[in-house]
């Protein structure tokens, strides 16, 4: 029963079954920041635009006032949202690089995506990669990678998977998943969208199949923001804007339970950062005014 609730609760967060629009998004965040001079900006993509579909690319390009006023007004919605996307960025990309120097052996990413990782970070191309995500997605994900790279890079594996409705476990372990392996598991602008079930499922995956010092990394919202008890505007906006791109949000941590969530599930080392730790790790000097959004954490926890 709980299943088959799970099931259509994915079915119904994207109905349409085709690309999503949040990758989408997310990559067009990457493609502003990438664009900012070298000594400012916080993360650097050269990739993401190859990402961004050609209607939106020509809008952009044909209406430049009505592009910038559609930023600004989301900007006014959700005050931040894009600043703390940057920085969830630019977070993982130094996990990433620390747990590689670390001895990482293989990388996971579930909802991957755009994400452009095993591409343009070193390191990853000596390790095994697993990215994950929705058919119609990654289907638009391999044909750019494609392009870009005119064929498929040997260190990625590519898993269609729509989590929740397929078997998460029994796809990686017949695409080459080694659960011996130290793995970090990215899921990056993924779990919110995911319901609860599944993401106990996921990290209960995770603990039971990985090899020692496996870790996770992840970004959540309170749950307040979910169930539409949120005071915040911010998060009533937010709420709403997902709803109305058919991307709904399904997940959220209630507040100051981050550590007691991970723990009971099998995590120890929980590192929580908020919007004050990123804002304070990231954005000095000139990017010292940069708003964020208060909504938006990241956790970090290794597997018992
Ligand atoms: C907000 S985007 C984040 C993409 C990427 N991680 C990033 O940060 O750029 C959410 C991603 O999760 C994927 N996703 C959502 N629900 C999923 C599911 N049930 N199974 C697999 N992927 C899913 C979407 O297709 C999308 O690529």
């Amino acid at each position: 029963m709980q299943e088959s609730n799970n099931a259509k609760a994915i079915e119904m967060s994207n109905p349409s079954k085709g690309p999503s629009k949040t990758a989408e998004t997310i990559a067009m965040v990457r493609v502003g920041e990438s664009r900012r001079p070298e000594d400012e900006r916080i993360c650097y993509d050269p990739y993401a635009i190859r990402f961004i579909s050609q209607n939106v690319l020509e809008f952009a390009t044909c209406n430049p006032e009505k592009y910038r006023a559609f930023l600004a007004q989301s900007e006014r919605l959700v005050p931040g949202v894009s600043n703390s996307i940057i920085a969830r960025v630019r977070y993982i990309d130094d996990l990433v690089n620390s747990s590689l120097s670390d001895g990482l052996e293989q990388l996971v990413i579930l909802g991957a995506g755009y994400d452009t990782r095993a591409y343009r970070i070193e390191g990853l191309k000596n390790i095994k990669i697993f990215e994950v995500d929705q058919p119609a997605t990654q289907k638009i994900k391999v044909e750019k990678i494609k392009e870009i790279f005119k064929s498929l890079p040997s260190h990625v594996t590519y898993v269609s998977v729509d989590i929740g409705i397929d078997k998460l476990d029994q796809r990686l372990l017949e695409n080459g998943y080694d659960r011996s392996l130290k793995t970090l598991f990215i899921m990056e602008g993924l779990f919110m969208y995911l319901p609860a079930g599944i993401v106990d499922e996921t990290l209960s995956f995770i603990t039971h199949n990985s090899g020692r010092n496996s870790a996770i990394v992840f970004d959540y919202i309170p749950e307040s923001v979910v169930d539409g008890t949120c005071e915040l505007e911010a998060g009533k906006n937010w709420r709403k804007g997902l709803m109305d791109v058919g991307e709904p949000f399904l997940f959220g941590i209630k507040e100051g339970e981050i550590e007691t969530f991970l723990t009971q599930r099998g995590f120890s080392n929980v590192q929580n950062v908020t919007s004050k730790d990123y804002k304070t790790a990231y954005f000095f000097g000139k990017n010292e005014g940069r708003v964020m959004n208060s909504l938006l954490s990241f956790a970090y926890a290794v597997v018992e």
